[in-house]
């Protein structure tokens, strides 16, 4: 297993940092009915604080506010009903905010000319939905490379690339055959190869694996995070499950009532859940898929080189009640680990070092490791389990107090006995 490292900034997320957030949304309300209809985009939404305080309609989005960084993968969930979708669709302004601000790439899309907003619509973003319209009578390869259709491109470009992204999706060999020979799965493949054809840089998908088997959606999740490594867009992905969310997203923004309730990493959201409503949703993620290796791994409280003197070791060993402690090469790699026992026979022993004092016995994870693959390997170590980058050094260890903690729910659930 690899260690991935991903491109996103979290400070541009956070909204402090010089580099641009690709979508930044600040106070987006969305209100159906009479009184919350759209108004004329050019002279701008207006600003949600000063709308009249007299008895509002229901907002379906209310104050959202929000930064997704360039390649960031950006989940939104909640129960249905809780504006996600109304969030969403307001990105690409296939709905109308009723107020607030929503820059792309820095770019105000309120006061965007029409001719920007088609560019942006039609290249720029890239919206895919729950049950992708595939056109029944054309076949797979030109309902792949549709947006390049209504784009105008070349027939020569738009078969190279459909060709390309139903490779890439694991239909290289279905171009010429009709969306009613594919299995359900096989047709969200061809909408989600449509979304890499059509080269946006930013992916809009609205729940877009919830109508499949669960094992055909996680190969979609498997795949949808491979094309994300490679490709790097930036994605906005609705769903109403957490495990999902948590599985795929850099970042999950937790909605309810139109409200954002809260937004964090999956970690965080664990760790400290927002409100009794948060709560009840982790209450069901399987933490142990969810967390990772490099998500809880500490610092090793004692390292040793191999010229150490083993008195010292032992001495620093025993200022932490450790037993034992991976013993470093100069590059930082892991040459072995050492114990209190074996020091302790060296340290009589003249111009006896650490190197000499090594046993191999101990087991290494990558840090994006789940907790569920690495409880057996904790369990059996002397040491605590070490978490090593692709190149083999050590840059963490999980003790098992620490594995036992996180895989622990923090917050039980409060019987508040309120009458
Ligand atoms: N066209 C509309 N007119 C009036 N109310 C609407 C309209 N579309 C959505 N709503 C209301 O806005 C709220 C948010 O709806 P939205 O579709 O964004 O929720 P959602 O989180 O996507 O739900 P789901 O998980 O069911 O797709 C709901 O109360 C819904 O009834
Ligand atoms: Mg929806």
């Amino acid at each position: 297993m690899t260690t991935q490292v991903r491109s996103v900034q979290p400070d541009v997320a956070a909204g402090a940092s010089a580099v641009e957030a690709a979508i930044k949304a600040t106070a987006l309300t969305k209100i159906y009915g009479p009184r919350g209809g759209s108004e004329s985009r050019h002279r701008g939404w207006r600003r949600a604080k000063d709308s009249g305080a007299d008895t509002k309609p229901k907002a379906a989005a209310d104050d959202v506010t929000f930064s997704v960084a360039p390649g960031e993968f950006f989940m939104i969930m909640g129960l249905s009903g809780s504006g996600k979708s109304t969030v969403l669709r307001m990105l690409n302004r296939l709905i109308e905010p009723s107020s607030g601000e929503l820059l792309i790439d820095g770019r105000n899309v309120a006061t965007m000319p029409d001719g920007e907003l088609r560019e942006l619509r039609n290249r720029k973003i890239n919206m895919v939905f729950q049950h992708f319209a595939l056109f029944p009578h054309r076949t797979v390869r030109e309902n792949a490379s549709y947006a390049l259709h209504v784009r105008n491109e070349s027939a020569a470009k738009r078969d190279e690339r459909a060709d390309w992204a139903l490779q890439t999706v694991g239909l290289g060999d279905w171009g010429d055959s009709l969306p009613g020979e594919l299995s359900g799965g096989m047709r969200q493949r061809v909408g989600l190869a449509r979304a890499l054809a059509s080269e946006a840089d930013i992916l809009l998908m609205d729940e877009p694996f919830s109508a499949l088997d669960p094992l055909i959606r996680r190969d979609m999740q498997d795949l949808l995070m491979e094309l994300q490594r490679d490709l790097n867009r930036t994605v906005v992905f609705v769903t109403h499950d957490l495990n999902e969310a948590m599985r795929m997203g850099d970042r999950i923004m937790i909605m309810r009532d139109g409200k954002v309730v809260q937004l964090g990493t999956a970690q965080e959201i664990l760790n400290s859940p927002a409100d009794d409503y948060v709560t009840e949703f982790i209450s069901d993620v399987d933490r142990s898929r969810v967390l990772t290796a490099g998500t809880i791994m500490q610092e090793p409280l004692v390292t040793a080189t191999e010229r150490d003197d083993p008195q010292d070791v032992l001495r620093r060993l025993s200022n932490v009640e450790g037993v034992g402690a991976y013993v470093l090469d100069d590059e930082g790699h892991i040459a072995g680990i050492t114990r209190a026992d074996l020091l302790a026979a060296g340290v009589g022993r003249q111009r006896a070092t650490v190197g000499q004092l090594v046993t191999n016995e101990f087991k290494t994870v990558g840090a994006d490791a789940p907790l569920s693959d690495i409880c057996t390997l904790v369990g059996r170590n002397s040491v605590p389990l070490a978490v090593t980058d692709t190149d083999g050094r050590l840059v963490g260890v999980v003790p098992r107090a620490t594995l036992l903690n996180a895989l622990a729910t923090p917050h039980p659930r409060k019987d508040d006995g309120n009458a």
